[in-house]
């Protein structure tokens, strides 16, 4: 079967820094794999790469099937690719409705009421229904990454890619975003999950890939990756794992 991603080759520099280095991985629809790494690994850099934020110098990325490499953002999100930024970008002067509203139009070409449904589903499944009316910019940071989160959905992904949402949460809130994210794979959705948060990830994902100094260290069953000793030596004293 078609992966709904895949990432071949992909190698990235800036300068004299290589960032990523002939990484490849893919995920299947309705699979949830979590990418984990020590900070600076390229993890955010992969997840620009794969949503067309940022150039690769080498290597392809393909959405099922379809080879999205060099395409535009706006048109990998038409084909069914969302993200979320570790930084929260609230966009200017929208409210959160709109906000939604907006991701369903532009990200997921809806229209008219489907638009509404789509932005007042996702809201529902981030968590912020009760905060249509505010005003974007004014949002603390949870709600913020909530945001993101939204904006993201409503757009009505296949391929979801996360970068760290559920740094700062309460138990409760990491358990419903938990319960998001196995709703949406289990709707069949791909997700890629760039976390820290090890004990949140591990229950959404069945397959972890860690990323070191721009290479896969390891990938497979997560247990088994958090286990390799090549892991445990990669976080070894930044009090990660
Ligand atoms: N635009 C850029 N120009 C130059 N260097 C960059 C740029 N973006 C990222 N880097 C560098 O690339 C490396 C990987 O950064 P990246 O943000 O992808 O890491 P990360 O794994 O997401 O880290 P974290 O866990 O802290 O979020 C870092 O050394 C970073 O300083
Ligand atoms: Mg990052």
């Amino acid at each position: 079967m078609t992966a709904a991603l895949e990432v071949r080759g992909v190698g990235k520099r800036f300068g004299a820094l290589t960032v990523l280095d002939d990484v490849s991985f893919e995920v299947a629809e309705g699979e949830a794999l979590g990418v984990v790494g020590p900070n600076g690994a390229g993890k955010t850099t992969l997840l620009d790469i794969v949503a067309g934020a940022q150039r690769r110098d080498h290597g392809r990325v393909l959405l099922c099937g379809v080879e999205v490499t060099g395409m535009p953002t706006a048109r990998r999100c038409r084909l069914g690719l969302a993200r979320t930024f570790q930084v929260p970008r609230p966009l200017g002067d929208l409210t959160v409705y709109e906000t939604a509203l907006l991701a369903a139009v532009r990200g997921g070409g809806r229209r008219g009421k489907s638009a509404e449904r789509a932005a007042i589903d996702a809201l529902g499944r981030a968590g912020l229904l009760d905060e249509g009316d505010r005003r974007s910019s004014g949002l603390r940071l949870l709600s913020r990454k909530r945001l993101e989160l939204a904006r993201a959905l409503a757009a009505g992904p296949r391929v979801l890619l996360l970068d760290e949402i559920a740094g700062g949460l309460t138990d409760a809130e990491t358990g419903a975003l938990i319960g998001t994210v196995r709703e949406l794979s289990a709707g069949g959705v791909a997700i890629v999950w760039v976390e820290h948060v090890i004990r949140a990830l591990t229950q959404v994902a069945t397959r972890l890939v860690c990323l070191a100094d721009g290479h896969v260290l390891a990938s497979g069953e997560p247990a088994a990756v958090l286990e390799d000793p090549a892991v445990r030596r990669a976080y070894f004293g930044r009090g990660v794992l």
